[in-house]
């Protein structure tokens, strides 16, 4: 068993994205920078946004942090997005999901001016991911395509087994790792809460993808010898051996499964580091206009 080490592939690319920063603000006089919209305290989403402001500094982005309070009206919400829509100054920004009930989260992703869609949740950015054109793809997918590309996992011609069909991660990967790219060309099943004999399909995986936020969820005996598995899932459970008296565990049960694999991602240190990567690596690219010139 390899282990997966997200946390360091992502502060090896945020090293390399610092030096490039540096050559864009000598030969711009600017940096690129990202914006973040916060409404509530959700503590998880709170850490989130916290952990995207650092990395922006660590590789020299400006950030802009919006925090509002969680009474907002969706209107409110629609004129700071609107704002950030017409400021020249920010290259790209984001807005924190999930948001309060009184706030339809589809109107607010459809507000987003696609061309500072960072996080690649917008339509226009979704269908062009679809197509193979160019977009800013949505950064958890990006994250992983980034961590099997970084360990050599080939992708072609194998049988991923995707489980979980969010918009944000699931349905997406899906797309991704089945066109014909470098980090594709492969046999996907998309499987979610209404697939028929799931274990019998996942030890046809060679690669599984767990994505459907239920701790512990993928058992060992469901995982073919050898399989490389990418443990999405960010959940805090109770655990009384642990200060905070909780923890956070992924949608796999590592402990268990880990020894059959081939590859697998920790949690937390594997996918989370990356998805923070695949959101720079879109504001790095909307600040040199690669996307939409
Ligand atoms: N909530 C959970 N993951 C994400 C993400 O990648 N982006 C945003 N905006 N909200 C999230």
């Amino acid at each position: 068993m390899k282990l997966i080490d997200g946390k360091a592939v992502a502060e090896e690319l945020k090293n390399a994205l610092k030096q490039d920063v540096s050559e864009y603000k000598q030969k711009t006089g600017r940096v690129p920078h990202l914006a973040a919209i916060l409404v509530g305290d959700n503590p998880a989403s709170m850490a989130y946004v916290g952990n995207k402001v650092k990395s922006c500094e660590h590789v020299g982005f400006k950030s802009t942090l919006i925090s509002l309070g969680s009474d907002i009206t969706e209107e409110q919400l629609h004129e700071e997005i609107t704002k950030l829509n017409q400021n020249p100054d920010v290259d790209g920004f984001i807005v924190q999901l999930p948001l309060p009930p009184q706030i339809n989260e589809v109107t607010v992703t459809l507000a987003i001016d696609y061309r500072k869609d960072v996080d690649g949740f917008h339509p226009v950015n979704f269908g062009r991911m679809a197509q193979g054109l160019p977009c800013f793809l949505p950064a958890t997918p990006y994250g992983i395509t980034m961590l099997l590309d970084r360990y050599n996992i080939e992708t072609a011609g194998k049988h991923v087994v995707v489980v979980g069909r969010s918009n944000i991660v699931g349905t997406p990967i899906s797309i991704l790792l089945s066109r014909k790219t470098k980090m594709g060309d492969a046999t996907v099943t998309l499987a979610h809460s209404r697939t028929k004999e799931l274990q019998k399909l996942l030890l046809q995986a060679d690669i599984i993808i767990a994505a459907i936020g239920i701790p512990g969820f993928i058992q060992e005996d469901m995982v073919k010898q050898g399989a490389v598995v990418i443990d999405v899932g960010i959940n805090r459970v109770e655990d009384d051996h642990h200060e905070k008296g909780s923890k956070l565990v992924g949608d796999v049960d590592f402990e268990h499964v880990k020894e059959k694999c081939s590859f697998i991602t920790p949690v937390p240190g594997g996918v989370g580091p990356m998805t923070v990567m695949g959101l720079l690596m879109n504001t790095y690219k909307s600040a040199n206009k690669e996307i939409y010139p």
